[in-house]
Formats: structure tokens, sequence, C-alpha cells
């Protein structure tokens, strides 16, 4: 059988309007704008209006993301939305989404693996298409953490932000496209990244709610450690399994969580930072968001032109990581 390649046919991102400063932290919690920027790196995040929920972050995104790629809403077999935020446990986020683009002949899911959700999901979609399966895929990325943070706790909420970012799916030209995959998990470390109540362990309660456990939950070191040794690793295998060597990567597309994990990461792979995106100033945390708004804004600034190769690589809750290798085709 003729082997079928599977890349990104088009995306599109979308950031809420609010922006909050570290400025604007500075008033709520005990911070200071220097603290943050000399340990994450991060100088603003967008916040979702109170009348938007992840769906409709999900939905711009995706509306650009289909116009990008010339694909009709109903051309969609499959939409998959990987998130932690989503609208409600159920019905899932991608059944809403695939209502609001009208993608009547689409199967849909949410897929839960932290800010590695993405990936995740490239790399499912990427299985369905090569298999034959489906011809055009929609996987998003979007959050509102904005919703589960603790304003109160200075440890967790200075670092995320709300956005989304979107990407159809679907056969490329030989050669092209995603080249190899890495992906895996340790729920050993769980407990670093969490948010303890609202499913079958702890229902939510006056309790849990008087006790803060619907929030997000962080050891920050503990997570800090782990994606220091995970970020680097991860990409390395995705280089490997490519047949790859440092020299022919054009970009680093990491998951954006702090300059500090980027920068190791970049340091044990052997590329310099000016081949290596970021966008963590303006945007914190944004979880499966984030590395589908970096592939748009690389794409942006010029960086993603036909036949470059790029490494996308996360790492989050579960614990999780996954990277993929791939040519760009478009
Ligand atoms: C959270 C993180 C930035 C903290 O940086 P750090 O250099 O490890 O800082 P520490 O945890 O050692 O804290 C140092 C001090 O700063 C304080 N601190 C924590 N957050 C602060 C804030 N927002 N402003 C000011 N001080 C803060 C701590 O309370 C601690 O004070 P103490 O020594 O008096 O107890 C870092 O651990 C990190 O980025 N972890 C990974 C988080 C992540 O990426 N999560 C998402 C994964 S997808």
């Amino acid at each position: 059988m003729e082997k079928i390649f599977a890349g990104i046919l088009g995306m599109g991102h979308y950031l809420p309007d609010k922006v909050l400063t570290n400025y604007d932290l500075e008033k709520m919690v005990d911070t200071n704008n220097d603290w943050i920027v000399e340990r994450t790196g991060i100088k603003s995040r967008h916040i979702a209006a109170p009348e938007q929920a992840t769906s409709d972050l999900a939905f711009i995104a995706a509306e650009r993301a289909l116009k990008d790629a010339g694909i009709d809403g109903k051309d969609i077999e499959c939409v998959i939305v990987a998130t932690e935020s989503p609208d409600t446990k159920f019905p899932s986020t991608a059944c809403l989404l695939q209502d609001k683009i009208g993608a009547k002949n689409a199967a849909a899911f949410d897929l839960s693996a932290g800010c590695s959700g993405f990936v995740y999901a490239l790399a499912v979609a990427n299985t369905m298409i090569v298999s034959g399966l489906y011809k055009h895929i929609l996987v998003v990325g979007a959050e509102t953490l904005s919703r589960i943070m603790n304003w109160q706790d200075r440890n967790t909420c200075v670092l995320f932000g709300d956005g989304a970012g979107a990407a159809v799916v679907g056969q490329v030209e030989d050669g092209y496209g995603i080249l190899s995959i890495d992906m895996g998990a340790d729920g050993s470390g769980g407990q670093f990244l969490s948010q303890p109540a609202g499913g079958s362990r702890k229902p939510a309660s006056h309790e849990t709610v008087d006790a803060g456990e619907h929030f997000i939950h962080m050891d920050g070191s503990e997570v800090f450690k782990f994606a220091v040794k995970i970020m680097g690793r991860t990409a390395e295998n995705a280089m490997k399994k490519a047949g790859l060597n440092t020299e022919e990567i054009d970009l680093l597309i990491p998951h954006q969580a702090n300059i500090r994990i980027i920068n190791s990461a970049a340091k044990r792979l052997g590329i310099s930072m000016d081949k290596v995106f970021v966008n963590v100033d303006k945007y914190g945390n944004t979880s499966a968001a984030s590395i589908p708004i970096a592939i748009c804004e690389a794409r942006e600034q010029g960086l993603l032109e036909k036949g470059k190769t790029v490494i996308l690589a996360g790492f989050g809750a579960g614990l999780t990581w996954a990277s993929i290798a791939l040519k760009w085709s478009k």
C-alpha cells in the first residue's frame, strides 16, 4: 500500500483581548514584575472575557484554521480538542465545537494530556490520516485556565494564560509533514500538577470549594525538575526517530511554560536560541494552546516556509511529554 504522509494544511489562533500584566498582578497578589520576569520570562498573559468559554476561543481559532486550509466545516471528519479547561466535563468541548463549525460529518472528542495535549492530538490525527481512516481532521488546543486559577496563589496565578490554536490536518506531499513522534507519560508524578476536586475521587462539595481544591495545584519545583529533564530528551528522541541531527533543525517550537526550561532544553539539544521560538513573555503558559499559538506566530514571522524542519516539544500534567518532528509542507 502507498505510504501516506500527514501534515498541517492550515492553522489559526486566537488570544482574548484582555491583557493582564505583571504590574496588574502586583496589585492582586504578593508578587513583583522582577521576580516573575527573572524566574519565568513572562511579562503578560491574556484572559478570556467573562462570557467566553474554551469552546468560544477554540471556535475563533478553528474558523481561522479552516479558512487558511480552504476547507469547509462539513468536510472535517474528526474534531479533537486538547484541553484541561473544557466548557463542561461533558459534553466534550470537541462536540460543542463540532456543532459551532458545522462539522456535521465529524466524530468529536476531547483529549486530556495537559500541556502536551496538542502534540498528543496531532499524533492521533496523524495515525488517522496515514491509516486512511479520515482525510481532514481538526486538531485544537484551547484553554481558559483563568477559570480554574486561584488568584490568591502566587505560585500558580502568575504562570498561566488563556488562548487557542487550531490546525487542519490532512494528507501532504510525500516526504513532508509529520516525520516522527515521541510520546510518554509518568503517572507517578500526577500529583505535582492537578485539579484535585470535581471528579469521581472528590466530587465538588462546599468543603472542596472552601478548600480551593477546584483550582490548579502545583508543586513548582517538582514540575520544574521534570520539565528540565524531559523536554530536551523527548525532542532528542523525535529527532533520532526521524534520523535528523541538530544541524538539520531549522526551528524548535517548545511548549511555552518558562524561559529557563526552554533555555535548558535548547542547551541539551545544542540548538542556539535564535532557532528556538519564544513567546512565553507575551502569553504565559497557555497549556495545550501554547504550541499551536507558537506555530502560528512563527509562521507569521516568516520562520516556516515550505521545507523547513521543525521540532515541536511539549510536557505537562499527567505527567506527560510529546514531541513531533515535521517538515513544513505549506
Ligand atoms: C514556579 C517556578 C517559576 C518557581 O520558580 P523557582 O525558581 O523554582 O522558585 P521557588 O519555587 O524556589 O521559590 C522561591 C521563592 O519565591 C517565592 N515565590 C513563588 N512564587 C512567587 C511569585 N509569584 N512572586 C514572588 N515570589 C514568589 C516562593 O514562595 C519562594 O519563597 P521562599 O523561598 O520564601 O519560600 C518554577 O518552579 C517553575 O517554573 N516550575 C514549573 C512550572 C510549570 O512549568 N508548570 C506548568 C507545567 S506545564
